[in-house]
């Protein structure tokens, strides 16, 4: 998977050299191939802007998209964490749903930017509306931040997760009952998970970037 380490953060390499996405700093280096200059842009990854480079950061190291992957990814946003993913699979293709019109504008015109953005305005607990724009994929990422985020997951997974695949969801404890202690939230989510053929394949906390947030990184079981 390539992620790089420059001035001590993480960062992806450019898909689009010259563009910010979200106000990230870019990093410009010179290197020489076969005898001559290459220029190669790399965007730092903020893991208090993107979960993934927070559970990156804290441990995760199970988690290996490669370079032509095809990805779904659940709750899109504006495409911050959609863009680092479009960084580092640079001859795969991300579906994108997301379901919110305005937010979708601004994720519509980062993917006028990479090929390897495909935006669906839709709404995730109802994948069948998608099943004809979406094929069988080597990943899904679920960043919904609903309360039954993780029926979502699942749903999503059996419909278009090619076998022996990973998906990774991040739960956000609030979201799904604020009155309860997190780590019951956590352990619950888990159960659910498990209790329907997912084996749990990493789990990491998402502080200091992201408060009472778990990113879970899951296998289905056959
Ligand atoms: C926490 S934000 C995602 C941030 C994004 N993953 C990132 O890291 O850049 C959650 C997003 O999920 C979207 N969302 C929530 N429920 C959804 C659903 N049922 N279907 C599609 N999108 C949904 C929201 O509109 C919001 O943009």
């Amino acid at each position: 998977m390539e992620i790089y380490l420059k001035e001590d953060q993480i960062a992806t390499k450019n898909l689009s050299p010259g563009l910010r996405v979200y106000g990230e700093k870019l990093i410009i280096e010179n290197q020489l191939i076969n005898d001559s200059e290459v220029e190669t842009e790399y965007r730092l990854w903020n893991p208090y802007r993107s979960k993934l480079a927070g559970a990156l950061l804290n441990g995760m190291s199970k988690l290996n998209l490669k370079n032509d992957y095809k990805i779904l990814y659940l709750g899109a946003s504006t495409g911050t964490t959609v863009s680092h993913i479009s960084d580092i699979i640079y001859d795969g293709l991300i579906y994108a749903v997301e379901f919110s019109p305005v937010t979708m504008r601004k994720l519509t015109r980062l993917a006028d930017h990479r090929q390897n953005i495909a935006p669906i305005l839709a709404d995730a607990n109802k994948p069948k509306n998608y099943i004809s724009l979406v094929e069988k994929v080597d990943f899904i990422y679920c960043d919904v931040a609903q309360p039954n985020q993780s029926g979502i997951f699942m749903n999503n997974i059996n419909l278009f997760l090619k076998e022996e695949a990973n998906g990774l969801i991040t739960i956000k404890a609030r979201s799904i009952d604020v009155s309860k202690n997190p780590k019951k939230v956590f352990k619950e989510e888990e159960k659910k998970l498990i209790n329907r053929g997912f084996r749990i394949l990493e789990k990491i906390k998402l502080e200091p970037y992201e408060k009472d947030h778990l990113a879970l990184l899951v296998e289905k079981i056959l």
